[in-house]
């Protein structure tokens, strides 16, 4: 069998295929029991998991939550605003404070792109990375790549995958890119000039039309516009990003099947149109969701190993 010889997860570059496959190996025995946790409950007992969120998540947080205490680990939650961070405590002190109570996992978002590797190195909790900056969101792809073959039955390789929409703020949209190449797909993006990287990330080939995107793919990944991070200007309007990317029932009607994902949350009518998001047969956002609870969980467990 192969060794899973990481304590933290820090970005898909680290993992091999022979890795990825592991995770995806056990996410899919998690998925096989999911009704019954009663042979699993004991992987993380004795353990603490804590949850460091400093950017707003539902997903994410909840699913790490839920897989952590289905492996029977301890959860704390570390919320920023009520801790000591509000006197001027630096995260590494945090992190050192923590790392002195027990803490053995952290899952940590943060704002600050490579965080999670400078804290990896300074203490001995093991990370997992929920997402840093613009720069990772490595389980998501994980649950996204799992989505594609375990759910909609695709497989990976030569597999046409266009993400579409905004690329430019998007750590997803990176942390796929990896992850999909690696797995043997051909990866494109698409979306206004503006909100596309100047440098096509990995030199994945730029597609110009939503209508070249769906007929030329065999899977669509659509991303939110991040309006968080996103300077004023950057799109005329939210009308016309819709209007010219937006996936609707007749933008779809392309290429009748093609299946869809989102890593959510989604801005309804703008990236895609509610009916098609909710009803639309081969939209997998809701499949996304419950597969990250089992990807999560067969990571907490791998690194646990080490
Ligand atoms: N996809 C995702 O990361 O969602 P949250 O921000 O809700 O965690």
């Amino acid at each position: 069998m192969t060794p899973f010889l990481h304590r933290n997860i820090i970005s898909i570059e680290q993992l091999t295929v022979e890795e990825i496959r592991l995770v995806f190996e056990r996410a899919n025995n998690y998925l096989a029991n999911w009704a019954d946790f009663t042979s699993e409950i004991s992987t993380l007992t004795g353990k603490t998991v804590a949850l460091a969120f400093f950017e707003n998540s539902t997903r994410t947080k909840f699913s790490f939550e839920i897989a952590a205490r289905r492996l029977g680990a301890t959860v704390l939650t570390f919320t920023a605003s009520s801790s000591s961070q509000q006197k001027g405590e630096s995260i590494l002190d945090t992190i050192h404070t923590l790392e002195a109570m027990g803490v053995d996992m952290m899952v940590l978002r943060h704002q600050s792109s490579g965080i999670v590797d400078f804290l990896s190195q300074h203490s001995s909790i093991r990370f997992l990375n929920a997402g840093d900056g613009q720069r990772n969101h490595p389980t998501q792809a994980l649950l996204d790549a799992f989505t594609i073959e375990n759910t909609a039955k695709k497989s990976l390789n030569n597999l046409r995958v266009c993400i579409v929409g905004d690329v430019l703020h998007s750590r997803v949209a990176r942390s796929n890119i990896q992850l999909l190449t690696k797995l043997g797909a051909k990866v494109s993006i698409c979306g206004p000039k503006t909100i596309l990287p100047k440098h096509s990330p990995y030199n994945v080939p730029v597609l110009k039309t939503i209508q070249e995107a769906v007929e030329q793919n065999d899977v669509l990944i659509v991303l939110r516009l991040q309006k968080e991070r996103m300077e004023s200007g950057l799109l005329p309007s939210l009308e016309e990003f819709s209007k010219y990317y937006g996936i609707s029932s007749s933008v779809i009607a392309k290429n009748p099947n093609i299946p869809l994902l989102h890593p959510a949350p989604v801005n309804y009518g703008i990236e895609i149109a509610f009916d098609v998001a909710q009803n639309y047969p081969n939209s997998f956002i809701k499949h996304q969701v419950t597969n990250g609870v089992a990807i999560r969980m067969a990571l907490l467990s791998l690194i646990n190993q080490i």
